[in-house]
């Protein structure tokens, strides 16, 4: 079943823990999330055309076979049919500014593709306008998926933290609202509402499980880190010390929230060759989302390249749970993670796994690149 991964030498590059949280959501982080902001974010996506709860399927053979006793999947692949949990955050923010400065604006931001496509729908939806900024290793069906909502997509020279520069001048020089998934000093608002539509993932959660059911711990993938601060905050602000353990999970060729947590601070990385997991392939933390993880996660880990397209053909085959799971590249790396701390002694023990752990795995995307996909499956 894991055959696969037992050919792969070294599948965690690094683990950086730190002393988790035990204590509850700090006054300090109430201008960032609080419970008012997560129940407007609720009542107005959940009063979307299409919205429905994404499913949380249980990966009862894979728990099995690790000895763990639950593992639970949030798969975000049906997310008002856009692909990924982004669907959530771009457009929800983009509702919040046309309701402040009405339609006849412009939306820009740089994307690795889920995000951008989440604004342009999001855009469509509000009836503005939606320029978009890609870096070289985009696909073109990423690209043409934000057309297709009606955005003009524009691909610059460079990787996606250059994207992020282009677009934060351009929005500057031509009067554009910038709407980007990352936060600086000094820009933080659109990136907070982002985040705020993500929590919407944890309220799903926590509706469908009693509360012995709850996860004790969370494997989420990070890019700039904002969906794992939402997951964070969101378990953080309903339930206080006794919130899962989070554990932040990034390639080992995009460690920003790694390298960060080791430091103590947040540390930029050069992105060299970019990561399969296109949509962490990120190089620079978001502020806010770093500041909520530097005292909310317990734990950093980085894992190989190696270990994506048998993760990906692991969950198509159906092995791991009752139904086969279409996920893409940047949905596995938690499972990746998981599976090779279950199985190292030393790793299982300083992340607190037993045979009593319940663990939660955010499947962030289905297949948003349905041509990388089809070559994962075909072993290319
Ligand atoms: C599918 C998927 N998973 C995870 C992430 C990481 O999210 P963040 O950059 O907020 O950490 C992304 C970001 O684009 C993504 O597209």
């Amino acid at each position: 079943m894991l055959d696969e991964f037992d050919e792969i030498e070294e599948l965690i590059g690094k683990h950086v823990s730190r002393a988790p949280a035990h204590e509850s959501w700090p006054e300090a982080f109430v201008q960032y999330f609080s419970v008012d902001s997560l129940e407007s974010a609720r009542r107005e996506i959940t009063s979307w055309s299409g919205y429905q709860p994404t499913p949380l399927l249980g990966l009862d053979q894979l728990a099995k076979k690790l000895n763990i006793r639950q593992i639970l999947y949030k798969d975000e692949a049906p997310r008002f049919g856009l692909g990924s949990f982004k669907a959530l955050g771009g457009a929800y923010a983009v509702k919040q500014i046309c309701a402040t400065h009405g339609t006849n604006i412009t939306i820009t931001s740089a994307t690795a593709g889920n995000h951008g496509r989440s604004l342009a729908w999001g855009a469509q939806n509000a009836g503005c306008s939606c320029h978009i900024f890609i870096h070289e290793g985009v696909s073109e069906e990423r690209k043409q998926a934000m057309e297709a909502f009606g955005a003009v997509v524009e691909r610059i020279e460079g990787n996606y933290d250059e994207s992020v520069r282009i677009a934060a001048k351009s929005a500057d020089e031509k009067g554009w609202h910038l709407v980007s998934d990352t936060s600086w000093p000094g820009y933080t608002e659109p990136p907070r509402q982002v985040m705020t539509g993500y929590t919407l993932i944890v309220d799903e959660i926590m509706k469908s499980l009693d509360s012995p059911d709850l996860p004790s711990h969370v494997f989420v993938q990070g890019g700039v880190g904002g969906l794992a601060c939402a997951i964070c905050a969101a378990f953080w602000i309903r339930l206080g010390a006794n919130m899962p353990r989070v554990i932040v999970v990034e390639p080992v060729l995009a460690p920003c929230l790694t390298e960060s947590a080791e430091a103590g601070h947040p540390v930029k990385v050069d992105i060299g060759e970019e990561s399969v997991m296109a949509g962490l392939s990120c190089g620079e933390v978001s502020m806010i989302a770093w500041k909520i993880l530097a005292r909310g996660a317990s734990d950093f880990l980085t894992v190989a390249e190696e270990g994506v397209a048998p993760a990906v053909r692991f969950l198509a085959s159906g092995a791991a749970g009752d139904t086969p799971i279409i996920a893409g590249e940047s949905a596995v790396a938690g499972l990746i993670a998981l599976i090779a701390a279950s199985r190292d002694a030393k790793l299982r023990k300083n992340l607190g796994l037993t045979d009593q752990s319940r663990i939660l795995l955010i499947g962030s995307e289905g297949a948003t690149d349905a041509a990388a996909y089809a070559r994962i499956m075909a072993g290319q």
